[in-house]
Order: structure tokens, then C-alpha cells, then sequence
């Protein structure tokens, strides 16, 4: 059954709060856990149906996962050692738990079948299943959507690949197969992205090298790995904190603190582009904190004005466009945000959905080849139901700019939320947003 959600102009956010933990971070921290040998336990790991639906399927491949004293403990089974599956494993609406596990997987000789929800259903595979199949996984009946079934091998070629598209996910699906590979995988990204795999299988014990080369930057996995298990902290996750920023600097006299929020430079682009707006974000006691760095973010409202935003800056903010678009409504003057091609690839097209949102709620958005363009006039109408297109985080968006908009703003469905953050609207309440 559909949940939907009105949201209404707010004021005074204020307080200090912490989001949940880092998705990626929190896929990643399972899956290397479950090919570590030892024990890995995990503190703030994200409590979402995502990561839920990883740590699945994780203890279906062999490790052992449980919760105790407020942490996650994964006992793993070591790089090769996970076991068939007796049942299909399903990764319900995610992209990056299917996509990393195709790859922990391949390196196995065993036959297991992926499926998820209709969305999951719909993504893009063939872009993981390419590389891993010039390292020898097999794929029944050449398929590239879920479900499908795979066959890995524990004779794993070692391959150089070039990322077609600027995809974490395809990049860590390809270090992890490496990690059983003999001899050295390479993978050769054009623009950075999340660099999180990479850090935590250096952490992990794992020999890596990165270097910058011509077509970019070149990260080298030595195979036959050995990992060990760890302590893993999960920071706070920017993708989430990206709401209450954004509720912050649009609904008027608010003063918000979010704290132990994730600053790696690979996930930090939306921060930057709205400092550059105009943005009153201060960044306080920069720290590390389980080899990431880490800060709290101070957030005040602020009059923002619309800029372009490179390509290039793509991938350091890709999950946070949406969010941005509904900002740029409030900005004054154009906002021309360039080269979003893959957010067509993500839970709904949101290149689309965010257009569509952002006409029904009164604002002048268009479509030009790639790029998004959002005329700011420093105030939004709203007095919509926007489709949601049963995806978490253009929910999140449009109930975000429900709280600067004239009239309230109504997302058809809310249920998705929970996939990634299902404390969004107790936490925005808590700080003085008005849902009904
Ligand atoms: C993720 C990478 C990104 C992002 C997704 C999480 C990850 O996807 O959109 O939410 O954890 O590696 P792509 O790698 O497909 O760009």
C-alpha cells in the first residue's frame, strides 16, 4: 500500500543531530567481512532495507552475522571460501549490494541466483557482468537484468578494464573478483569516484595500488588476497545528510548542526556546489574516524544563487542531484547542471522524475541532452502531488522542498524510504519540520 506524505513551509530548524550510517560504506563493510577470515565488527552500520537485504546475503553465502552490544559482528569465510546459497538471494531495491556481490561471488566456484524488486529488475547489469565475464564468471542464458543465475570459478583471469560509464559499483565489483584472481586486475577510471572499496580493502589487508595514468587514475588489486577481519566505524552518510542540509538552508531562521558526517572528497561535491551558491555550511572539527574523514556540519538558512555545475563533479554528488534541483528552485537565477546521463540508470530515471517534480510544484525545469537546467526565482509554489516513481530519494527531495514552498507539497508514496534512511521524517520533525 502506497504511504503518502505532505510536508508544509517550516522555520527555525534548529538542533544537533546525526544521520544513520554511510550506505556504501555499510554494503562494503558486510561483503568484505564475509571474505575477510576473522571477525569484523562493524559499529553504525546503516539499519536499511538495503544493507539489511546484504547482510542477507552475506550469512546465505556462509558468514555468520550477528548483532551484539549495538554493533554488527561478521565471521567470514574467506577470500573463495563462501558456499552455495539454498535459495536465490534477493537484494530488494539495490543496485550497489547486487552489483558488489556479483563481484565478491565470481571469484567462487558456485552457482548462485540474483534477484530484487521490479526497479532492481530494470538496472543495468551488463555493465558489472561485462568485465566479470573476461574474468570467466558465467551467466545462464547470457542475460544482463536480474534475476539471474551465475556460475563463479576459483580460476579467475585478471583483467586491465577501462570503466565505460563512472560507476563505483562496476569498479568494486571488479576489485573484489580481483582479490581471487591470480596476478594483478587494474581498473581505469576517467573522473574519481567513490574511492571507498579501495580503502577499505587496503584496511582489510589487501596489497592495492593507485596511480594516475593517461586515461586517468589506475587502481591495481594483487590477487590471491588474503583479508583480514576488522574494526569498522561507519560514519555519517552525506547522501542522507544531504536532506537536512538542504531543509536547513531553505526553511528561514534555522541553525542546524549534523554531526560525524562523511567528507571524503569523492562524496563531498554537494557540499562544495552550495557553498559556491552562497550556502552557509560550516565545516567544524574535521577529523578521521575509521579511516575516512569526518566533520559536522553547521548549516544555516541562506539565500542561495543558481551556477553551473561541471560534469566533471558528476560522480562526487550523483545521488544528491535531485536534492540540488528542488535547491536550485530556491536560488536566484539559472542552474545548468551537466552531464547527469546515469541518473537515468538509477532506482527510477531520475533525470525525469526530478524534471517532472520540479514543473508539477511551479518551477521553470528543463531537460537539454544531459544536463538539467532549474530557473531559480527564489521561491517555489509547490501545491503538487509529485510522483515519486517508487524511488527513496526523489521522496526525500520533494518533501524537502515542501518545506520552503508556498503551498504543501505532497510524494505519492514514502515507503521506499526506508530502503535507505527510515528515520528521515522523525529526524526533520525533531528539528521542527511539519509532516502530515
Ligand atoms: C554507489 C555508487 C553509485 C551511487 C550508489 C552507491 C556505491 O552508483 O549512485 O547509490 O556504493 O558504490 P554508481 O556506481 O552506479 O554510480
Amino acid at each position: 500500500m502506497p504511504q503518502p506524505l505532505t510536508s508544509s513551509r517550516s522555520a527555525r530548524l534548529s538542533g544537533r543531530v546525526r544521520v544513520p550510517g554511510d550506505k556504501s560504506i555499510s554494503h562494503r563493510a558486510l561483503i568484505l567481512g564475509a571474505l575477510a577470515t576473522g571477525r569484523t565488527r562493524i559499529t553504525g552500520l546503516l539499519d536499511a532495507e538495503d544493507v539489511t537485504a546484504t547482510a542477507k546475503a552475506v550469512a546465505a553465502l556462509g558468514a555468520e552475522v550477528r548483532r551484539c552490544d549495538g554493533m554488527v559482528e561478521v565471521a567470514g569465510q574467506g577470500v573463495g571460501g563462501l558456499i552455495a546459497p539454498g535459495a536465490p538471494l534477493d537484494f530488494g531495491n539495490s543496485g550497489t549490494g547486487s552489483r558488489l556481490m556479483l563481484g565478491a561471488v565470481a571469484g567462487n566456484p558456485i552457482v548462485v541466483e540474483f534477484t530484487g524488486d521490479e526497479s532492481l529488475c530494470r538496472r543495468p547489469m551488463g555493465r558489472v557482468l561485462k568485465p566479470l565475464n573476461l574474468m570467466g564468471l558465467e551467466v545462464d542464458d547470457g542475460r544482463a537484468t536480474l534475476p539471474l543465475k551465475i556460475r563463479g570459478t576459483d580460476d579467475l583471469i585478471p583483467i586491465d578494464y577501462t570503466l565505460p560509464v563512472p560507476s563505483a559499483q562496476v569498479k568494486s565489483a571488479i576489485l573484489l573478483a580481483g582479490l581471487h584472481a591470480p596476478g594483478k586486475t587494474t581498473v581505469i577510471e576517467a573522473l574519481p569516484t567513490r574511492d571507498h572499496t579501495e580503502r577499505m580493502l587496503g584496511y582489510f589487508g589487501a596489497e592495492l595500488l593507485a596511480e594516475e595514468r593517461e586515461g586517468g587514475r589506475a587502481i591495481t588489486i594483487c590477487g590471491d588476497a588474503e583479508l583480514h577481519g576488522a574494526a569498522i566505524a561507519v560514519p555519517g552518510d552525506p547522501s542522507s545528510a544531504a536532506f537536512l542540509v538542504a531543509a536547513a538552508l531553505i526553511a528561514e531562521h534555522s541553525d542546524v548542526t549534523i554531526e560525524g558526517v562523511l567528507m571524503n572528497p569523492t562524496r563531498s561535491g554537494f557540499v562544495e556546489t552550495l557553498r559556491e551558491m552562497g550556502g552557509s555550511i560550516e565545516l567544524l572539527d574535521l577529523r578521521h574516524e575509521g579511516g575516512e574523514p569526518v566533520a559536522d556540519l553547521r548549516v544555516r538558512s541562506s539565500a542561495l544563487k543558481g551556477l553551473r555545475v561541471p560534469a566533471e563533479r558528476a560522480p562526487s554528488m550523483i545521488d544528491e542531484y535531485p536534492m540540488l534541483a528542488c535547491l536550485a528552485a530556491f536560488a536566484e537565477g539559472e542552474t545548468r547542471m551537466e552531464g547527469l546521463s546515469e541518473l537515468k540508470a538509477k532506482e527510477s530515471d531520475r533525470l525525469a522524475a526530478t524534471e517532472a517534480g520540479l514543473k508539477a510544484c511551479g518551477v521553470e525545469a528543463r531537460i537539454e541532452g544531459d544536463d538539467l537546467i532549474v530557473h531559480g526565482s527564489g521561491g517555489v509554489k509547490g501545491g503538487a502531488l509529485v510522483k515519486t516513481h517508487m524511488d527513496h530519494r526523489i521522496a526525500m527531495a520533494f518533501l524537502t522542498l515542501g518545506l520552503g514552498a508556498d503551498a504543501p507539497v505532497t510524494v505519492d508514496d514514502t515507503t521506499m524510504i526506508a530502503t535507505s534512511f527510515p528515520s528521515f521524517a522523525a529526524l526533520m520533525s525533531t528539528l521542527g519540520a511539519r509532516f502530515s
